[in-house]
């Protein structure tokens, strides 16, 4: 039993709970491998349907194997009637975490394989949100806006197709290329707060589907995925380069953490940044946005120059999203859409060596009493 200050361990940090075969993060060198490969090599040669197979079976897809999952991947993402039906009584303010955590766990309330924990079902439950995600998403960004279902197109690729979805457009190659590389970038990053939660829950031998609709509650928070919504809140706080001076001075007076910087692991900086930057970067070529560039390079060069804290994936993918055309309460749940990959292959990985999650916590609460006029019986 913990009794003394130095046993806690607040946030767990620092504190290594279980291998992973799936991703090793080395904040000393700055480096992030998926399975052994470096996260930029993959984001500069695979697409995230190649990535995906990566991560749940643990090497890069041979083309058959490619082409069988793409297969399924574009037969199965339409929306479901019921799903459809679950979302669209939903109000429409409702914030879109909100509605893609509700539309899986209707998903997982109607499986017929729910309870089915093997390798093999939670392996075609996890193939089966990879390709039922975006849907969702593209459906309650477009309901939002007062527009219809824009049903997939089985000729694109997962990300045209997000894109398609979401925008009712054919998204040009720039475009969809950056957006590949932030579902890639977004995959996986080892024992985070949403992929621990994926597994405390599946420890408990839960089914996926429960455990994914809670990595989706941990994820929504801004101190984890909700960060990239904030990042673009803040941008619009501000609103210009000239006012990134006087707005840092006050935030920081005001003890406000500046969304979109800081790591838990990283302390000198996220190795995922430089790859979505330069994802970025071709975006703001590309919509000629040279004032959300001028506002992102004032901001991130004045608080690393006051506080050394540098930022993490949040900060450049929010910007990103945002020239895509996403709603800014939208860019989390492309993190969902992303991120699934990652929780599935761990909640796979945790019941194949399982081990309830259970920690223990120091009492600090009144010492021992008792109700009044309480006599206990013989
Ligand atoms: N803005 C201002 N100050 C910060 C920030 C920030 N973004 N990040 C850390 N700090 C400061 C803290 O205030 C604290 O200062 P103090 O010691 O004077 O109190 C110190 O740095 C340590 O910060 P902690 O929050 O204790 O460090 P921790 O490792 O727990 O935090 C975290 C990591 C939660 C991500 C933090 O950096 C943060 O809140 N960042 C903003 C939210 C964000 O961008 N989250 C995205 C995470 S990455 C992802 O999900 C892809």
């Amino acid at each position: 039993m913990a009794d003394t200050q130095d046993d806690i361990k607040k946030g767990l940090a620092g504190v290594t709970v279980d291998y992973t075969a799936i991703s090793k993060v080395n904040p000393e060198t700055n480096s992030l491998l998926y399975r052994g490969y470096p996260v930029q090599e993959l984001a500069a040669t695979q697409s995230f349907e190649a990535v995906a197979l990566l991560l749940w079976n643990g090497d890069l897809p041979t083309e058959p194997e490619r082409a069988e999952f793409e297969t399924f991947e574009r037969a199965n993402r339409d929306l479901d009637d019921d799903i459809k039906t679950v979302i669209d009584l939903l109000p429409l303010d409702a914030h879109p975490m909100d509605v893609v955590r509700t539309a899986v766990s209707a998903l997982g309330a109607s499986a017929a394989d729910v309870a089915d924990n093997s390798p093999s079902a939670d392996l075609a439950k996890a193939k089966l949100l990879f390709a039922k995600i975006p849907a969702m998403v593209a459906y309650d960004q477009r309901r939002r806006r007062g527009q219809g279902l824009v049903p997939p197109r089985e000729d694109l690729d997962y990300s045209r197709n997000f894109l398609w979805m979401t925008f009712g457009e054919e998204p040009v190659d720039v475009v969809a290329e950056a957006f590949n590389v932030s579902m890639i970038l977004y995959a996986e990053h080892s024992f985070n707060a949403s992929t621990f939660t994926a597994r405390v829950i599946t420890s408990t031998t839960a089914d996926l589907y429960s455990a994914v609709v809670g990595a989706i509650g941990a994820l929504k928070g801004a101190l984890h995925g909700g960060a990239n919504e904030a990042v673009m809140h803040i941008f619009d706080e501000i609103g210009s380069a000239e006012r990134v001076a006087g707005w840092l001075d006050d935030a920081l007076a005001n003890k406000r953490k500046i969304m979109g910087f800081g790591h838990r692991v990283y302390k000198k900086g996220d190795s995922r940044v430089p790859t979505m930057k330069a994802a970025l970067d071709t975006l703001v070529a590309h919509y000629g946005a040279d004032e959300l560039a001028a506002l992102y390079d004032e901001l991130e060069t004045a608080f690393v120059a006051r506080k050394g804290i540098y930022p993490n994936l949040d900060y450049p993918s929010g910007p990103a999203y945002h020239l895509i055309g996403f709603d800014t309460l939208t860019f989390t749940p492309l993190f969902v859409a992303a991120r699934v990959t990652g929780w599935t292959a761990h909640i796979m990985e945790q019941t194949a060596s399982n081990a309830l999650i259970r920690p223990l916590s120091a009492y600090n609460g009144p010492d021992e009493r008792h109700v009044e006029g309480y006599v206990a019986s013989e």
